[in-house]
């Protein structure tokens, strides 16, 4: 009989990150500044971001090494364990083999430390005292938090306010490793107070937190902003994910005919799979799967073009599959996946054809991810859930066609402080939200024209 986990020792853990950008098949075009549409240098993004980060974020380095010290601490949790999904395979009587790459097993629960850790480290090192940030689902926010607190850095993170009251174990957590959680839109910054007069009511979204955070970053000389996802950094340090992958692959004597993960900005999606990507462009047959909700379906409905990363027009412009920054998603409670945008990385290689879209209702989700909870015994957090349903319908497809192929799953939260969604959903409270196709035109009509 096969493992059912397959561990890595911590010699083995990989000690470089694996940057897309020498290995692209098509440009990435350059972030533009909104004033002039000129490409933005990093004298640009200096008051906001440390300099290693953005050098990161334009590097052409196929290989980044790790510095030894976050090594060190990716060490509390990792390599995180690959597990074979054998109990899901049996309950769904498919001949597919499935396997998912654990990332609930870190102390915030997600994959978000594994850049958390890595941009505390980098603002520490340029003698940055404060952070700033935003956060959906809380899944971040925690995770910058429990980054900032093993490098003595003080943080504020403004949080979706549906999520800050769906959610209110995810600030204590942050409180806890010392951070300091408002909810957003606040009346603490310009953009808050404007969006508060303009919309009282509003859910908030991503978007808004995010113009938030980085107007707390540019009017603060001690404080530095940090994103959880969307930027070439972010993703460069998931990376660590799918090179664990591919080394647990290899022990366990298989390989991926299909991997899927979640969609929100795109990170924990693009480093899973980024390293495969590189396989895909070299001729292997994989079929590689982002999927995103219908209540927010940026790969699915959107428009690839420049657009504003946030709500307020603070950040530069970003080329990627976009709702319009104006579009506030249906209050789902994926909430990490309520962006209106999504990764110019991974909206390039969905342009492409190289990753495939796909989208689903939130019912669906809740219903894959109690089925998994049933049989494998993890609880996924909402937004891992998509990935969750995808792979299900791989293995089922799979079913029909008598096919043995082999799913790997992005699992990259537990749903511990997500409990009260799958009461609501248990209870048959949860509702479907069609895409608003008006309200993404409309939106869409406000996205700038270069
Ligand atoms: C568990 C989990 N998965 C996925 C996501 C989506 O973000 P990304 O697309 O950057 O991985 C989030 C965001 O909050 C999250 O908390």
């Amino acid at each position: 009989m096969s493992e059912k986990k397959i561990y890595l020792s911590e010699a083995e853990m990989p000690q470089e990150w694996y940057n897309i950008q020498a290995d692209l098949p098509a440009p990435l075009q350059p972030p533009l500044n909104p004033g002039t549409g000129q490409p933005i240098g990093p004298e640009d993004l200096a008051p906001i971001f440390p300099m290693e980060l953005i050098k990161q974020e334009v590097s052409q380095e196929r290989w980044i090494p790790i510095p030894d010290e976050i090594q060190r601490i990716y060490k509390i949790w990792r390599p995180t364990p690959l597990h074979r999904a054998t109990e899901l395979e049996k309950a769904l009587k498919t001949p597919a083999r499935i396997y998912y790459k654990n990332e609930s097993v870190s102390p915030p629960g997600s994959h978000k430390p594994n850049t958390a850790v890595a941009q505390a480290y980098y603002n520490k090192a340029e003698g940055v005292r404060r952070i700033a940030t935003e956060t959906g689902a809380g899944q971040w926010g925690s995770a910058l938090a429990f980054g900032t607190s093993l490098f003595g850095l003080e943080c504020k993170v403004y949080m979706v306010k549906t999520s800050f009251y769906q959610k209110p174990y995810r600030k204590i957590l942050m409180r806890a490793w010392g951070a300091h959680c408002i909810p957003s839109p606040s009346s603490e910054t310009k953009s808050g107070q404007k969006i508060l007069e303009e919309f009282p009511d509003t859910p908030g979204s991503l978007g808004m937190a995010i113009s938030e955070a980085v107007e707390d970053a540019a009017t603060h000389d001690d404080t530095k902003y940090a994103l959880g996802s969307v930027l070439n950094h972010v993703i460069l340090h998931q990376t660590i994910t799918g090179l664990e992958i591919k080394k647990q692959m290899k022990i366990a004597g298989d390989s991926p005919d299909i991997i899927v993960g979640c969609v929100g900005g795109g990170s924990n999606f693009a480093g899973f799979a980024f390293p495969y990507v590189k396989d895909k462009l070299d001729g292997k047959d994989l079929q590689i799967i982002g999927v995103e909700p219908w209540a927010c379906p940026s790969m699915s409905k959107g428009s690839f073009r420049y657009d504003f990363g946030d709500t307020a027009q603070l950040t530069p412009l970003l080329k990627m599959y976009t709702l319009g920054h104006s579009f506030v998603p249906a209050d789902i409670h994926a909430g990490g996946l309520r962006y209106h945008g999504c990764s110019p990385l991974v909206s390039l290689l969905v342009d492409q054809g190289v990753i495939e879209p796909r989208a689903y209702h939130q019912n669906a989700i809740f219903k894959a991810a109690l089925l998994f909870a049933e049989t494998e015994g993890i609880i996924p957090a909402p937004e891992t859930a998509h990935a969750i349903k995808g792979a299900i319908d791989e293995a089922l497809k799979c079913k029909e066609n008598n096919q043995e192929k082999c799913i790997v799953i992005g699992f990259s939260g537990h749903g511990h402080f997500d409990l009260a969604s799958y009461d609501a959903y248990m209870d048959g409270k949860l509702k479907d939200y069609e895409h608003p196709a008006e309200k993404i035109k409309e939106a869409l009509e406000k996205v700038p024209t270069l």
